[in-house]
């Protein structure tokens, strides 16, 4: 006896993404601490980076890329019933993130809530959108990766201040055009419990501390596995994609990842060379940039990789909206 309807797969209808006005160069940073252009560039490729204002939040962040997510999909606001938001920088725990940009883009009753996984929040959070759809849940998600990583980095601390970033991107989730088509492939996803220390904020008087080296060679050791495993339960071969957009968290660990992948030819997002490594926001910024300037089109296959503290990550092979 079924006890629920029939339901289609999940896709990604819209996407959107909001950066911060503030423009931060290496050489902002190199003229207030002992450090420079070339090793920044050298060590984890990055050029500049955004940084939110001292009053913007993560919900203001969040908003907008979330209204430009709904635009995108051609939707309103009150066609969403359920508001996720992939975080771990909000400056309290209550009220949770979602709750304040549901009622902020005028989304009526949703279910919201917050969701840590940390940079490997947005897969996480696509995970939980396109279960809640396929599941009968909910109609259309409205999922946001937001956050403002400069309230918890030591802007003075070299090691860190020179990565982090803020930032918000977006997607709609929602039933697929048909209901064989899977728009949202199966997530290889896990975490490293062992090494759950080696990226932490201790207690809300603390900043961001990391073993960076440690967590450079489980980036490059770990990772291309879970993606090669990704296009496997996607039934894609890695050339076959359009694009490669895993977490911006450094340039050296994104070329060592892709390089393993085995998708010689495929574009690859390098969004953290202007955009910082801006956690769980990374995916969505990247993977909304790169379809806003066409290199990737509706309908292709990409590969999202999410990784970061925890040690957590998760892989997934999406179709563009
Ligand atoms: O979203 C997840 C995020 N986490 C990551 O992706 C972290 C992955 N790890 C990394 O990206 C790299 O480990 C870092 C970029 C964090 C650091 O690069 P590294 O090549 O592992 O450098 P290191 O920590 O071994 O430091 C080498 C030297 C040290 O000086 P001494 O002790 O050799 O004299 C550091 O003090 O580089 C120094 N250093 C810097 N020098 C100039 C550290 N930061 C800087 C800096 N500018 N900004």
């Amino acid at each position: 006896m079924r006890i629920s309807p029939a339901v289609p797969g999940a896709r990604i209808l819209g996407l959107g993404e909001y950066q911060p006005a503030t423009v931060v160069t290496n050489a902002d940073l190199a003229a207030r601490m002992d450090t420079s252009d070339e090793w920044i560039r050298t060590r984890v490729g990055i050029r500049s980076r955004r940084i939110a204002g001292p009053t913007e939040s993560v919900a203001d962040m969040a908003v907008i890329a979330g209204g430009k997510a709904l635009a995108a999909a051609g939707l309103d606001p009150t066609d969403v019933d359920l508001v996720i938001v992939a975080t771990c920088t909000m400056p309290s725990p209550i009220p949770h993130a979602a709750a304040q940009v549901a009622a902020r883009l005028g989304i009526p009753a949703p279910g919201a809530y917050d969701l840590n996984a940390a940079c490997a929040g947005f897969v996480y959070g696509l995970t939980a959108a396109a279960s809640a759809v396929t599941s009968g849940a909910a109609n259309r998600v409205l999922l946001v990766g937001a956050e403002k990583l400069s309230d918890w980095v030591d802007r003075d601390d070299r090691s860190t201040a020179i990565i982090f970033a803020d930032g918000a991107g977006a997607a709609v989730v929602g039933p697929a055009a048909t209901e064989d088509e899977v728009g949202i492939g199966p997530v290889v996803w896990g975490s490293t419990g062992e090494q759950v220390d080696l990226i932490r904020i201790a207690d809300r008087n603390s900043y961001l501390w990391q073993e960076g080296q440690a967590v450079f060679r489980w980036a490059t050791t770990a990772l291309a596995p879970v993606a090669v495993e990704a296009c496997r339960r996607a039934g894609i071969a890695p050339t076959d994609l359009a694009a490669f957009v895993p977490h911006q968290a450094n340039l050296r660990i994104i070329e060592a990842i892709a390089r393993r992948l085995g998708a010689a030819g495929v574009p690859v997002a390098d969004d953290i060379v202007d955009a910082g490594n801006t956690s769980s926001a990374s995916i969505p910024l990247a993977l909304a940039r790169m379809a806003a300037r066409g290199d990737v089109r509706p309908g292709d296959p990409v590969l999202l990789l999410g990784f970061g503290a925890g040690l957590t990550y998760a892989g997934q092979v999406v179709l563009c909206p």
